[in-house]
C-alpha cells in the first residue's frame, strides 16, 4: 500500500481534544491535497473524527473551517493551480471557499469507535492513560480487517508497552506532536522495539510533508521532551522547598519562576509552564513515568497539594490561561497560590522584598529580543559570562538551575533516551521555544 493509499481511510481518536483537533486539521489538509491531485480524482478519501464527547465534536467543524480558511489564504496561489481546470472558480474567495469545502467534506465526526474498523491509519490523541489506549487499540485491531497502523501521540507511555498490550505486532509508532500541533514544528518519533520499518518510513514521509522538524527518541517513558520538563519541575519544586527557611511558599515560588524565566532567558517561568500544560497533566505524566525510573522518584508532592485544592491550570477553550499555581490577569501572572492558606497572594505584596533578597543581578536580555536574533549566541555569551561572575543569592540560584538543566539533558543521553546532545537541544529549542539548548558552554 502506497503512502497515498494508506491515507485514503483515516481515523483520529480524541479528535475534539487539544491535540486531536490539531492532528485532525493537519491530516485533513494533507489528505485533501492528495485527493485533489489529478490522478486521484474520483477516489474516496475518508477522515473519521472520533471522540466520546458529542458536545466537543459539535464545535470541531467550525474550528476546522476557521483554520483551513487561514491556511487557504496563505496558499491561494498554489490552490489556483490545483483548481486550474475549474472555469467556475474565478476570484480568490471562490477558490478559498472551494478548498475549505473540499477539506471539510473529508471529515466525518462521530462518537462511534466502529468507524475506525475500516481505517488503514489511526492517529490517537485520547487521554494519557495506558489502559484506555491499549483497550481502544486492541478493539480496533481485532475488528479491523485492514491491519491498520497506529500513530500514538502519547507524551510519556513507552510505545512497546502499547504495542505488546494491544497485540499490534509492530504496527505502531510514537508520533509525538507538540502543542498546538498545527503551529509547533517539532515531532518526536519513537519506535517500539518491534515497530515495522514500513511504519517508520511512513512516519518520516508524513512528518516531511507536514514540514515538521523530527527528533528521534528512544522508547523510554517520557521521551526527551517530558524527560527534561518533568525533571525540571521536580528541581524547581525541590528548590522552593529548600528556600522555605528564608522565604514563604509564595515568595519562593515567585523566585524560582522568575529565575527560570528572566535569568535563564526562557519564554515562561517553570510554574507558568506547568499551568500552561496543566497541573493535573504534569502530575499524571510523572505518575506514568515514575514506575520506569527505579533510580529516581519523579514525584512532586506540591502538585498533589494543588490538585487536592482543585488548582489545575490548563486552558479555556479560547486558548486563554486558567488560574493554576499562578493567577492570571490578561495572561500575566498577578498572584501565587498558597496551598496552606488555600488562597492566592498578590505578587505585588512581596515582589520587592524577594527581588532585594535575590540581590544584584546582571541584566538579562529579554527572551523575545534574543529569539531569532542573528547575534543571539553573542548576546547570550555576554549575559552568561556576567552571570558566571555574579555572586548574589539570585545569581547562585540561577547558575545552579542552568547547570541542573544541562545535567538533565546529559542524563537523557547517558540513560539512553536521547541519541545525542543535538537532539536534546533541538527538542528544547523547537518544542519548548528555549533560546538555547540546555547542553551548552555558556557557564563553563
Ligand atoms: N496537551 C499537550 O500539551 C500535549 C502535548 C503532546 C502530547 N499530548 C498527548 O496527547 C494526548 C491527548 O492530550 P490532550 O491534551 O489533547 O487531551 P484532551 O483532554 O484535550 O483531549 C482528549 C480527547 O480525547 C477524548 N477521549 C477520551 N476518551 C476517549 C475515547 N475512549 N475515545 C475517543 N475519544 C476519547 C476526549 O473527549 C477529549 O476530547 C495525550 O496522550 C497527551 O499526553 C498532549
Amino acid at each position: 500500500m502506497s503512502y497515498e493509499e494508506r491515507l485514503q481511510h483515516v481515523s483520529v481518536l480524541g479528535a475534539a481534544g487539544k491535540m486531536g483537533s490539531g492532528i485532525l486539521l493537519l491530516t485533513a489538509v494533507e489528505m485533501a491535497d492528495i485527493s485533489l491531485k489529478p490522478e486521484n480524482k474520483g477516489k474516496a478519501f475518508v477522515l473519521n473524527a472520533i471522540d466520546v464527547s458529542d458536545e466537543a465534536l459539535a464545535g470541531l467543524i467550525k474550528y476546522l473551517k476557521a483554520q483551513v480558511l487561514k491556511l487557504a489564504e496563505k496558499k491561494v496561489v498554489g490552490l489556483r493551480k490545483v483548481y486550474a481546470d475549474r472555469a467556475d472558480l474565478i476570484d480568490n474567495d471562490e477558490i478559498i471557499n472551494q478548498y475549505i469545502f473540499d477539506v471539510i467534506s473529508l471529515v466525518r465526526t462521530t462518537t462511534r469507535l466502529e468507524s475506525a474498523y475500516d481505517s488503514t491509519m489511526i492517529f490517537e490523541a485520547i487521554k494519557e492513560d495506558p489502559d484506555v489506549k491499549i483497550s481502544l487499540f486492541s478493539k480496533i485491531s481485532t475488528n479491523n480487517p485492514h491491519q491498520p497502523w497506529f500513530f500514538t501521540n502519547t507524551s510519556s507511555i513507552p510505545i512497546t508497552k502499547l504495542d505488546q498490550g494491544a497485540g499490534l505486532k509492530g504496527r505502531i509508532i510514537g508520533f509525538h506532536f507538540y502543542n498546538p500541533p498545527a503551529i509547533q514544528k517539532l515531532v518526536e518519533i519513537i519506535k517500539a522495539d518491534g515497530t515495522l520499518p514500513e511504519v517508520e518510513a511512513f512516519a518520516l514521509q508524513y512528518a516531511k510533508n507536514l514540514r515538521k522538524v523530527v527528533v528521534p527518541s528512544h522508547d523510554k517513558a517520557g521521551f526527551i521532551g517530558n524527560g527534561h520538563f518533568m525533571r525540571d519541575i521536580l528541581y524547581a519544586a525541590t528548590e522552593v522547598e529548600k528556600l522555605g527557611k528564608e522565604f514563604s511558599f509564595v515568595e519562593a515560588a515567585y523566585a524560582l519562576n522568575k529565575i527560570s524565566q528572566d535569568y535563564l532567558v526562557r519564554p515562561m517561568g517553570i510554574f507558568q509552564l506547568v499551568d500552561y500544560v496543566g497541573v493535573d497533566v504534569c502530575s499524571f505524566i510523572m505518575s506514568v513515568m515514575n514506575p520506569y525510573l527505579p533510580m529516581e522518584d519523579l514525584h512532586v508532592p506540591l502538585l498533589d497539594k494543588l490538585l487536592a485544592n482543585g488548582v489545575k491550570g490548563g486552558q479555556f477553550s479560547d486558548g486563554s490561561q486558567k488560574d493554576g499555581i499562578l493567577k492570571y490577569e490578561k495572561g500575566r501572572p498577578v498572584a501565587i497560590y498558597d496551598p496552606s492558606a488555600k488562597a492566592y497572594k498578590a505578587i505585588s505584596e512581596f515582589q520587592a522584598k524577594v527581588d532585594e533578597k535575590l540581590g544584584t543581578m546582571p541584566t538579562p536580555p529579554a527572551w523575545k529580543s534574543v529569539i531569532g536574533n542573528k547575534s543571539k549566541d553573542e548576546i547570550l555569551r555576554t549575559y552568561f559570562s556576567q552571570l558566571k561572575l555574579a555572586t548574589s543569592p539570585g545569581a547562585e540560584l540561577s547558575k545552579a538551575y542552568a547547570n541542573r538543566s544541562c545535567e538533565i539533558g546529559l542524563g537523557l543521553i547517558s540513560s539512553g533516551v536521547a541519541m545525542n546532545e543535538n537532539d536534546v537541544n533541538t527538542v528544547l529549542l523547537t518544542g519548548f521555544f528555549h533560546a538555547y539548548g540546555p547542553i551548552n558552554n555558556y557557564l563553563k
